[in-house]
């Protein structure tokens, strides 16, 4: 782990963050409810890492974290404000989320109420109706997604802003191994990655390194038990 820019902190894999997230959310912050946002590009390892962290504290510590996921707030696709610039539909465009609902249950778990997560379906690309995940309001919080450190920014006082940070080459790979399952050739992905998501990342994902106090390079995969 090294400082960089004044007092932004670099870690070179998921473990080291691990550990120094770890250390900040554990210590000090009593009396007052904390925030981990982290943002960074599709398949950096954002919900990875939140799983990590929420795992660490229930298992080393018995304490529950709540846990938001930004991608349950995605528009339906047939809402308009889904498209991006050009027109197309596109679900990296900041404008495919209900970012104000999310926004709000943020609040609402930070003022220490239980919140409905939506539910949402990924393969349909709408909301289910009637459905929902509770989460359980509690003193740690951890949101992320995409733009997680953008879309709450002057939501908390205090909050840990990770950025994950991933090489292309490794995060398109993961994209391709995540989307096989879904029967979507390579060459769909790199189209895909090329026309679709890389533009958005670097407009819209990227800026947000400069703002967070941590930056995680993940681009070594330590399995458990390595
Ligand atoms: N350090 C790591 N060790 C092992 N597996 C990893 C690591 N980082 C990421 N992965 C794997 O890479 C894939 C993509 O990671 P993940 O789903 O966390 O990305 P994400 O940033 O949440 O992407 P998205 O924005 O598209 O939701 C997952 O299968 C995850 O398990
Ligand atoms: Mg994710």
């Amino acid at each position: 782990m090294q400082k960089i820019n004044g007092d932004q902190i670099l870690c070179f894999s998921i473990e080291e963050g691990l550990d120094a997230i770890f250390k900040i959310f554990s210590s000090g912050i009593c009396g007052k409810p904390s925030l981990v946002e982290i943002a960074g590009p599709s398949c950096s390892g954002k919900t990875y890492l939140a799983n990590r962290v929420v795992e660490k504290f229930l298992g080393e510590m018995g304490i529950v974290t709540s846990q938001l996921k930004m991608d349950s707030y995605f528009k339906d696709i047939d809402d308009s404000t889904v498209c991006d610039a050009f027109g197309r539909i596109n679900f990296d465009w900041p404008g495919a989320y209900h970012i104000s609902e999310f926004q709000n249950n943020v609040r609402l778990l930070i003022k220490g109420k239980d919140i409905m997560e939506p539910d949402y379906d990924i393969q349909r690309n709408r909301r289910r109706l009637n459905s929902g995940k509770l989460v359980k309001a509690s003193w740690r919080i951890i949101a992320e997604r995409l733009y997680a450190i953008d879309v709450l920014q002057g939501i908390h006082t205090g909050p840990i802003k990770v950025f994950i940070d991933v090489d292309k080459e490794i995060q398109l790979q993961r994209m391709k191994q995540r989307n096989i399952k879904y029967g979507i050739s390579e060459l769909a992905i790199e189209t895909t990655f090329h026309k679709r998501i890389y533009p958005c990342q670097e407009k819209f994902v990227e800026p947000q390194k400069k703002m967070a106090d941590m930056v995680i390079v993940n681009n070594f995969e330590k399995r458990r038990g390595d």
